[in-house]
């Protein structure tokens, strides 16, 4: 059960950031309770309208914060970020098209699983670079220990040549583009996400992306 007694456990210790995450843990802990009382197209669909305004705002927060103390595994976290982002857009495509497609109980566990990991294992981690590099809170270097700071994010993937077709012009745009994408840097998440926000998803998109909170 999620309420504000655990939530204490999870704690960062950055105020800001902290009361998103509060934020968060109680939309979970109300998506929670009307599963319980039967939870309503129309419930879903706002919490569904939360979870989208909600990561765009926390995450650029968070990745704002990161760029400010220059934390050193800002790429590593940024492509988490858009991970869920992509994510809860394609459960919203889905649902837009098919209400009944998103299984309720799963896409429950899903947010409660990831909040709980990417709060611990991820965000935890820019504690000493937020409060004074390592600083002396023994609290925050206990819980780094924890979850083991060692531990990289990292994205390795086979490269695949893409042909494509753009006005002269732009050719310069298109090599920078796949240079940035390439290489992972920062600017490749916001091109994904820009490209994301210019076309959208196809439905067959959503459907995969979403697979693991549907029937
Ligand atoms: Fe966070
Ligand atoms: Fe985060």
């Amino acid at each position: 059960m999620l309420d504000n007694e655990w939530f204490e456990q999870y704690k960062i210790g950055v105020p800001l950031i902290d009361a998103d995450h509060l934020n968060l843990f109680r939309e979970v802990a109300r998506f929670n309770e009307h599963l319980q009382s039967g939870m309503s197209a129309e419930d879903l669909g706002k919490s569904l309208n939360f979870l989208d305004k909600y990561v765009g705002a926390h995450f650029a927060r968070e990745e704002m914060l990161m760029r400010e103390k220059a934390y050193p595994y800002y790429t590593q976290h940024k492509t988490l970020h858009l991970q869920l982002k992509k994510v809860v857009f394609a459960v919203r495509r889905v649902f837009e098209t098919d209400m009944e497609k998103v299984d309720k109980e799963k896409l429950h566990q899903f947010l409660r699983d990831w909040l709980i990991e990417h709060i611990l294992k991820v965000d935890a981690k820019l504690v000493p670079y937020v409060n004074g590099a390592y600083s002396n809170d023994s609290r925050s270097v206990e819980r780094l220990q924890f979850i083991g700071l060692s531990e990289e994010v990292t994205i390795d993937e086979e490269l695949v040549a893409v042909t494509v077709k753009v006005p002269q012009s732009k050719q310069k745009v298109i090599e920078r583009c796949a240079f940035a994408l390439m290489h992972n840097t920062p600017e490749a998440q916001d091109l994904e996400e820009i490209a994301l926000a210019a076309t959208g998803m196809t439905i067959e998109e959503a459907m995969e992306l979403a697979g693991a909170v549907l029937y």
